[in-house]
């Protein structure tokens, strides 16, 4: 596969997202291009630093960047502001300056991290997203959103950091755990859904192949699932909350994971079940036509959906909606499929109907 180039237009810069095999050998070329070098901190878990850390190390020293290495244990329970305080620790001792680009190889949970800590070092210094997970290269990477954990809430603290440069290797999912590839693949299929019929249909035809790692597939798959958040992120400034369709299947999906206190379902697990609901909701509203949904939901079938754990009840995933419906003083709002290619938001107060739907995602 050659190359890829795609520009994402955000509210006052725009960055570029380069798609290729092998990016990561050129990594210290491609930020070069962009910053002059100097010094510079890597940022990445235990997993992905023994696995591509080197390399990318070699990258970078080889186009005279001067590289701290910052290695944290993978999992949410790096993704916090104690974790974040060492890293400045670690900048200063390494004398960055606001020049100095934040690197973060690794999936979601780096890149939240990184980000985090380059969009307040110095008031902000250049973030390059090196994503090596699925749903990193298509989701987390790009759309500027960045945000530690706290002891109360997920994502609690956080702020709108768009990275300067995004380099995606999709030759790096080869060592991706199976599990995870499948979580990545419920957000691409949601990009089909709310937005692209003709990436939808491509979909129907190779899931089987995407699911097995294929990996000419898989990297034409991030590029169409990038391209379509990028059109929903910059339509978002002419059409406002439009950005919000990009949340299809997640407001039963973020119930169900915060339902299981975030233990049971990888977030696209969730996500999965999550749009299923939906489909169920548009069904039932008579937004979209039999034929559509039927298809829709043969694909989210076809990936497979994980089983609930045994102790979860509609009233613990209930009260999870309701509380994130007090939290925003509105009506749940869902994100609900049109038709095959489309998606409208829509605010649903029927609770006889929502209760039939969780129980749905139970059976
Ligand atoms: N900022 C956003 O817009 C946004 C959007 C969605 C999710 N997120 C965040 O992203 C995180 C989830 O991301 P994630 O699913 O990538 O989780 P993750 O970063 O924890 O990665 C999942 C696991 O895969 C491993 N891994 C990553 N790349 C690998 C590779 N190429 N080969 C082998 N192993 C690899 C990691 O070490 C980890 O164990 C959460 O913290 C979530 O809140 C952020
Ligand atoms: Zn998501």
């Amino acid at each position: 596969m050659t190359g890829e180039e795609i520009m994402v237009r955000s509210s006052n810069l725009t960055y570029r997202v380069l798609i290729e095999n092998g990016a990561l050998r050129d990594l210290g070329k491609s930020v070069r291009l962009l910053i002059p070098s100097g010094r510079a901190m890597l940022v990445s878990d235990s997993n992905v630093f023994s696995l591509y850390g080197e390399t990318a190390l070699k990258a970078l020293k080889s186009e005279k960047w001067e590289v701290t290495a910052f290695e944290v244990p993978p999992g949410e329970q790096s993704k916090n502001l104690a974790v974040v305080s060492r890293l400045y620790d670690a900048a200063v001792d390494a004398g960055l300056d606001r020049n100095s680009p934040v690197i973060a190889l690794g999936g979601g949970m780096i890149g939240d991290l990184a980000g985090f800590a380059a969009s307040t070092y110095m008031r902000g210094v250049p973030l390059v997203m090196v994503p090596t997970s699925l749903l990193a290269q298509v989701d987390s990477s790009v759309g500027g959103k960045v945000a530690v954990n706290h002891p109360r809430g997920k994502n609690l603290i956080g702020t709108i950091y768009p990275p300067r440069l995004v380099i995606i290797d999709p030759g790096l999912l080869g060592s991706l755990p199976e599990r995870q590839l499948l979580a990545g693949l419920a957000e691409v299929i949601k990009y089909g859904i709310i937005e692209n019929k003709e990436f939808f249909l491509w979909l129907e035809e190779n899931l089987d192949r995407l699911l097995r790692g294929d990996s000419a597939r898989l990297a034409r798959a991030v590029g169409e699932s990038i391209r379509a958040k990028a059109r929903v992120v910059e339509a978002d400034e002419h059409e406002r909350d439009y950005r919000r369709v990009l949340n299809f299947g997640h407001t039963i999906g973020h119930a169900l994971e915060a339902a299981t206190g975030y233990s049971h379902y990888l977030h696209g697990e969730a996500v999965l079940a999550g749009m299923a609901a939906a489909v169920r909701i548009a069904i039932a509203g008579n937004l979209i036509d039999s034929a559509s949904s039927e298809r829709i939901y043969a694909l989210l079938n076809k990936t497979g959906f994980k089983k609930p754990p045994s102790g979860l009840t509609a009233e613990k995933i209930i009260d999870k909606l309701k509380h994130d419906k007090k939290r925003r003083d509105s009506d749940l709002i869902f994100v609900l499929p049109s038709g095959i290619g489309s998606a409208k938001i829509v605010p649903v107060n029927d609770e006889q109907l929502i209760k039939q739907t969780v129980e749905s995602v139970l059976h």
